[in-house]
């Protein structure tokens, strides 16, 4: 059984703490070896502007960007493959996303100091039926939740290191971004800044 969220926004389920500061620094060392194999970069968008947050991926496919658009790619553009998923990060899945189906992609995003990511849909996956598990680690994120639909009103809450978001059945679409980091709130990297684990079933 999937335990209670301790929080529905909107359809959202968050799980506040629910990983302690161990578990927390034993994914850090995970993401450590990821970036070591798929070192982080800054994609641009489709209009040519790089994007604040720094990022990689782990798993059969990576979410990669530039001006031919959002998609999944099998390579790290340095031409690597993308590492495996952590185990650690697999069993995080199996536990809340209430799936039997393993993820095909881990993003890894990194918010170093005045990052943010613009309101947004995950959409470019085949099957919405899957849900999106999101990890919070570091610093403070403020996580602002809209609709479906474009505009209309929002909902934000501070992200706090151990959080998990999930959006699935009718929220799977939602919009949603993060607007700016506390930096330096937590303590779990030494240097700042604040990480995004997404995982997601891509076909
Ligand atoms: C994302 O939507 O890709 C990232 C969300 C987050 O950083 O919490
Ligand atoms: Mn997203």
């Amino acid at each position: 059984m999937t335990p209670a969220p301790t929080l529905t926004i909107r359809g959202v389920k968050v799980w506040q703490e629910a990983l302690d500061r161990a578990e927390q620094e034993a994914l850090v060392a995970d993401l450590r070896s990821v970036a070591a194999a798929a070192p982080l970069f800054s994609p641009e968008t489709r209009w040519g502007k790089k994007m604040s947050v720094r990022m990689t991926s782990a798993g059969r496919f990576g979410w990669y960007s530039d001006r031919r658009g959002y998609r999944y790619e099998p390579r790290h553009p340095s031409g690597v493959a993308w590492p495996p998923i952590p185990d650690r990060v697999l069993r995080l899945w199996h536990r809340l996303a209430g799936t039997e189906r393993a993820p095909d992609c881990c993003l890894v995003n990194f918010y170093a100091e005045g990052a943010r990511m613009g309101l947004h849909q995950d959409r470019d996956e085949a099957d919405f039926s899957f849900p999106v598990l999101s990890v919070s680690l570091g610093d403070d994120g403020l996580f602002r939740i809209g609709n479906t639909e474009p505009g209309g009103s929002t909902e934000s809450l501070w992200l706090r290191s151990g959080d998990v978001v999930l959006m699935g059945g009718d929220a799977r679409l939602v919009h949603h971004g993060v607007d700016r980091i506390r930096h330096g709130s937590s303590t779990l990297l030494p240097e700042g800044g604040r990480i995004n684990l997404t995982l997601r079933v891509v076909t």
